[in-house]
């Protein structure tokens, strides 16, 4: 399964790239909007830290503005995959841009007929908003469920990357139900490395070290 960071802080990314785990990262325009740089210099150091795809998103509403908007983000860095929002403005765009060779990650998925829409127009990517569904009482991981083996049946190569995640659970669940991606925020993956045990074993260990005969 590869991870994503989702985030535009460049500090988080260097961090976790440091790391060895970063395949990818996904951006919106409420986390391009905390960032103190201009858009288009941030995206271009992002994507060169990161090592695998980088989503920016498309904020136009028509179908042609969309078109041209995406062409214009795909020149920014090879890494970048262009983000449009499920609509049928947006299907067409990608069917368009698509057709083009341009990566195109669908977002704000929140059914598994959207998903099958945006994978039949040509998208790379579909991105299922798992927390924002738990936040209004239905079963955000269901939809991803639906998605993979949608995909699964008909052979489709569109990757499903899991968003909107909010903890380590929503993580493992990703990976058992062997979604291709989650991207996580940063303080989802800080909380997946750690465990009470392993602290209480590094905290003995290093105590029973100190008593060794050196
Ligand atoms: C992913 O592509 C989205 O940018 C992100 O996961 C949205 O998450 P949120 O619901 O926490 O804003």
């Amino acid at each position: 399964m590869q991870i994503f960071l989702d985030t535009a802080d460049l500090d988080q990314i260097k961090e976790a790239a440091r790391w060895g785990i970063l395949d990818g990262a996904t951006t919106n325009p409420t986390l391009v909007s905390k960032e103190n740089l201009k858009f288009e210099d941030l995206i271009k150091k992002i994507c060169k830290i990161v090592p695998g795809p980088v989503s920016v998103e498309c904020v136009s509403t028509k179908s042609k503005d969309i078109i041209k908007e995406a062409r214009g983000l795909a020149k920014l860095a090879d890494n970048v995959v262009v983000k449009i929002p499920i609509c049928v403005e947006g299907l067409k765009a990608i069917k368009v841009v698509s057709g083009e060779g341009i990566k195109v990650n669908t977002t704000l998925i929140f059914s598994p007929n959207q998903a099958l829409l945006a994978a039949k127009a040509g998208a790379r990517f579909v991105s299922p908003f798992v927390g924002r569904l738990d936040d209004i009482s239905h079963q955000g991981m269901d939809l991803v469920d639906e998605i993979v083996t949608i995909f699964n049946n008909y052979g489709f190569e569109t990757e499903v990357i899991v968003a909107s995640i909010r903890h380590p659970l929503h993580v493992l669940e990703t990976a058992l139900m062997g979604a291709d991606i989650a991207t996580v925020p940063f303080a989802v993956l800080e909380k997946m490395v750690k465990h009470p045990l392993t602290d209480i074993g590094i905290e003995n260990f290093l105590k029973d070290w100190s008593k060794v005969k050196r």
